[in-house]
């Protein structure tokens, strides 16, 4: 127990009313402890509005300004969706219509929160009050009981005694997790380098393409217009399980549009046949299959995150978080007709975050 020199004060049983004060005479450190009065709340101040009538009036306006503004906003969301509305084969009317619609709905959304905000300040009665919380300690007798319970049980159920259940069962639950990492794992690439891995498909020249599920090669003949198929390598479904991430790799869609309608890039011209166009179906975003077709507008869809693609104009992202059109595959056909790959994909297939070089 520490005692100064002056009157003996017990130092370190100072009730929470004290205070320290610290004397620096020469050589002496006397340390004493006053009452720290509890400072309370600090005097009401009353805002403006509560002193001037004309303060308040012009709050209120404000606030129901804000609010009809917030009208005005959501207003003009609904007209602009019917005033610039979604042209098919046009992306600026997309463009368009999503600036006027977004602009619109923020309006009204920051109308309503800032009109509501400065009616709590400005106008709601803002008097403190004080709320007392009930002490988080329990009393002496229930700390008393818990620890009774917890020696309790340690004695019935052994486990400070039984040491070699009691570490086994430890063991076991670290463990327990580990599988999760493993499982994790196996989401993610299992090739060292990951562009390397999506760089290479079973996709060859002179592979015939062939219908999923089926595995049947396909002539030029059945895609008629307007048609679309999803399309495999030839032999793909003769390869041993193991090979999966393979038929993954190398899903095509294979889409036939007028061949006046394809805007195709110059050293692009020879990787269609008769407006029969081939692209990868593993979405460039972050790998969904790309598998809705809209035959209006020739786009792909991702029905993950909506991005859509222009078929019309080598796949290009028109919409959505792909950072990167989907990847052609050269196609031409064979002497009987079947359509067959070029080669294989010219870039890596699928997500384009891995970083490429
Ligand atoms: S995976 Fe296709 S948009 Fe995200």
């Amino acid at each position: 127990m520490a005692k100064d020199d002056n009157g003996g004060k017990d130092l370190t049983a100072a009730d929470s009313s004290d205070v320290v004060h610290v004397d620096e005479s020469p050589g002496i450190a006397v340390v004493a402890r006053d009452a720290l009065a509890n400072p309370g709340l600090p005097p009401h101040r009353p805002r403006i509005t509560d002193l001037s009538p004309k303060a308040e009036r012009h709050a209120e306006r404000t606030v129901y300004t804000l609010f009809y503004l917030s009208i005005v906003g959501s207003v003009f969301a609904i007209a602009a969706y019917m005033v610039f509305p979604i042209v098919p084969d046009d992306p600026s009317s997309v463009r368009l219509n999503t600036l006027f619609i977004g602009l619109g709905l923020t309006l009204a959304l920051l109308a309503i929160g800032i009109g509501a905000v400065h009616w709590g300040k400005a106008l709601m009665s803002d008097h403190e009050g004080v709320d007392e919380r009930h002490p988080v300690r329990g009393s002496e007798e229930t700390r008393a009981r818990a620890v009774e319970i917890f020696a309790e049980a340690n004695e019935e159920s052994g486990f400070g005694r039984r040491t070699l259940i009691r570490n086994s069962l430890i063991g076991a639950l670290v463990a327990f997790p580990l599988p999760a990492v493993v499982l994790f794992r196996g989401l993610g690439p299992q090739d060292e380098n990951p562009v390397e891995l999506l760089s290479h498909t079973m996709w060859k020249k002179g592979t015939r393409l062939a219908i999923d599920p089926t595995g049947l090669p396909i002539k030029a003949s059945d895609v008629t217009l307007g048609s679309a198929f999803q399309v495999i390598p030839e032999g793909l479904m003769d390869i041993e399980h193991g090979r999966l991430e393979e038929k993954a790799k190398a899903a095509v869609l294979l889409m036939r549009l007028k061949p006046e309608d394809l805007h195709e890039l110059p050293d692009r011209k020879d990787w269609s046949y008769d407006g029969i166009v081939a692209y990868s179906k593993i979405c460039t975003h972050v790998g969904c299959p790309v598998a809705l077709y809209e035959q209006q507008t020739h786009n792909l869809l991702c029905p993950c995150h909506q991005s859509q693609f222009d078929v019309t104009n080598h796949c290009e992202v028109i919409f959505g978080p792909a950072a990167r059109p989907l990847p052609q595959l050269p196609i031409a056909v064979d002497a009987e007709g079947y359509l067959i790959a070029r080669s294989d994909f010219t870039e890596p297939v699928g997500p384009s975050f891995w970083e490429r070089h």
